[in-house]
């Protein structure tokens, strides 16, 4: 069969096959509007479905249209979203939100381009938001749906080289039916998450299992391929936790660029022996205890990172005048609503515990 006829083949299957099985409650599925399914999209984009759920409704609750989000703190957002990680998602939504704001009156534009020139929305988000909330027919290619089509037409190697992405792209396209492109698009990404799964495929109960290249082929574990291997760096930082002995710790807001832009983190001393020192320029006096914790690592998409927290104590009085947009005596009795990066959060609840 050309892979015209079989892209021709695939909707009235699956849309079949969703209008039985298919997910049809989910938060964001309950008035579709563009907004909300942004939100929605955003955090889906490296986050399981299971885990949104328990963070959307808080969110679009707290942050109900465009003009609330783009007029909230970044603080505020960022704390909303402490905990569901890629906190880069949460900063660009927020700018995007600002833009919409000033530049589309507060609504998302249903220009593809437009939405594509906004931070935080690539391609097959862009379609994600127009199919979903407006029924326009576009075409998208998240995990799910590449997972998908690659199998079906047997797109042997790694999904990720632009040259691939070409030709799922074309499929992707020649796939989407103009009658029901919603229902269609979350047709096709419930397929690749609950039956064309990465590692237990049901090829029995897939509704394109007659017609998958990989399954004949008997491919489908080895479609796609992984990602070629790449060295993962190991870095290493010495996290000093500063406590006054009223229980508040010292916390610092990263740069906003970086895997914990704009969350609030623990300072960093270049050595565990460098502790003592830090506190004497940054503070004016040495820590009356320091104890070193056991290390915390932390995997990052790009590299892994070892931290040593180093507990420095310090009396309640000591007199350290600092910018408050920078440093916050964090109070984990009267937290503030800031954004904490989750390893930050997790060693803030055992602050004391080795004492
Ligand atoms: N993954 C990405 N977008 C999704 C959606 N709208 N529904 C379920 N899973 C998704």
């Amino acid at each position: 069969m050309s892979r015209a006829t079989l892209a021709r083949r695939v909707a009235p299957l699956l849309l079949e096959w969703w209008d039985v099985h298919g997910r049809k409650d989910l938060s964001w599925q309950r008035d579709p509007s563009p907004y909300r399914v942004w939100v929605a999209e955003i955090m889906l984009q490296q986050t399981q479905v299971a885990t949104v759920e328990r963070y959307y409704q808080r969110f679009v609750n707290r942050f109900p249209d465009v003009t609330t989000l783009a007029g909230a703190d970044l603080d505020a957002v960022l704390h909303l979203w402490s905990g569901l990680g890629y906190y880069a998602r949460a900063r660009n939504l927020y700018r995007a939100a600002g833009v919409v704001r000033d530049e589309y009156d507060g609504a998302l534009p249903t220009d593809l381009d437009a939405l594509m020139n906004l931070p935080g929305i690539g391609r097959s988000t862009a379609g994600a938001i127009l199919a979903l909330s407006g029924d326009r027919r576009h075409p998208i290619l998240d995990g799910n749906a590449k997972r998908v089509l690659a199998r079906l037409f047997g797109i042997a190697g790694w999904t990720g080289s632009a040259a691939k992405l070409r030709v799922l792209w074309d499929l992707a396209d020649a796939c989407t039916p103009a009658v029901r492109p919603a229902h269609y698009t979350q047709a096709i990404m419930d397929l690749g998450a609950t039956v064309c799964t990465r590692g237990r495929p049901d090829c029995e109960r897939c509704p394109l299992g007659r017609m998958c290249v990989a399954r004949h082929a008997g491919l489908t574990l080895s479609i796609p391929a992984p990602r070629p291997r790449r060295e993962r760096p190991q870095r290493a930082a010495v996290l000093v936790m500063l406590v006054r002995d009223d229980g508040a710790v010292l916390l610092e807001r990263r740069p906003d660029s970086g895997v914990w832009g704009g969350l609030w983190c623990f300072p960093e001393a270049e050595t565990v022996a460098a502790v003592g020192d830090w506190c004497l320029n940054r503070i004016g006096s040495a820590p009356r205890q320091v104890i070193v914790r056991p290390v915390v690592s932390h995997r990052f998409t790009h590299f892994d990172l070892d931290m040593t927290p180093v507990e420095a104590r310090i009396a309640a009085d000591t007199p350290c005048v600092m910018d408050g947009d920078r440093w916050l005596w964090y109070n984990r009795y009267k937290p503030a609503a800031v954004g904490l990066a989750a390893p930050v959060a997790r060693l803030l609840e055992s602050v004391g515990e080795l004492i």
